[in-house]
């Protein structure tokens, strides 16, 4: 298999600009598998699904078609042709998304599609569980961190209008749903290397995650 980086971390980290910034450099494709939880969650508020409906979730799982763009000069996700790159950030999707993602039958068809598109490698995936579920096998897994406060500085710099405090606790509400779910909850995989991005700049954690996959590659 060629070359395949797993970003994961909570909400916030920095992973969808380092993994682009990282994927550019190195010439890979980028997956954005927060995307495709987002874009189911987008289907199912538009069908009117109920969210806590967690069978009447799994009914529905296989039908929405989705499909990611992997150019990370320009990603892009549609759902049954309808650009959603939009609609997913708004506050709506971002409020369902966990309740959404925690069901069992919309991970195990997501990870599928996400399997297919990774396919024999040479990409940067970033999400929640790649390094432990995912992509197990990834030869770079990167696990980022940075302090709450942190977070939710960074998220308001790109979503202005909530003040730090709400914001903080919302990601605060999002890591806790999404660490204690049953299944493939947001977890450090034990072969991971974990990069604290309080205090670094975005080229900074680009240029460390560089250095890594540069050993890796001097080493295989
Ligand atoms: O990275 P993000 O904020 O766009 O992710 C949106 C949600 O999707 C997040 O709250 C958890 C879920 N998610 C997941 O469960 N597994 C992944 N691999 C990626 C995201």
């Amino acid at each position: 298999m060629t070359l395949v980086i797993a970003m994961d971390g909570p909400s916030g980290s920095g992973k969808s600009s380092v993994s682009k910034g990282v994927a550019r450099a190195l010439g890979l494709r980028y997956l954005d598998t927060g995307a495709m939880y987002r874009a189911m969650t987008w289907w199912m508020l538009r069908e009117g699904v109920p969210l806590d409906d967690q069978a009447g979730i799994a009914a529905r799982a296989g039908e929405p078609v989705l499909v990611s763009g992997t150019d990370p000069a320009a990603p892009t996700i549609t759902v049954d042709d309808v650009d959603v790159s939009g609609p997913i950030r708004g506050s709506e999707v971002t409020g369902a998304v966990s309740a959404v993602a925690a069901v069992p039958a919309v991970r195990e068809r997501l990870v599928a599609l996400q399997r297919e598109i990774i396919g024999t490698g040479g990409i940067v995936v970033e999400g929640r569980d790649i390094g432990t579920a995912v992509a197990p096998d990834a030869q770079v897994k990167i696990y980022l961190t940075a302090s709450a406060e942190a977070r939710a500085q960074r998220r308001n710099a790109e979503l202005s209008g909530a003040t730090i405090a709400a914001t903080q606790a919302d990601l605060a509400r999002r890591d806790r749903l999404d660490s204690t779910r049953k299944v493939d909850p947001l977890a450090q995989a034990a072969d991971a290397i974990e990069l604290d991005t309080t205090s670094l700049g975005l080229d900074e954690v680009i240029e460390e995650v560089l250095r890594i996959a540069r050993k890796h590659t001097a080493d295989a």
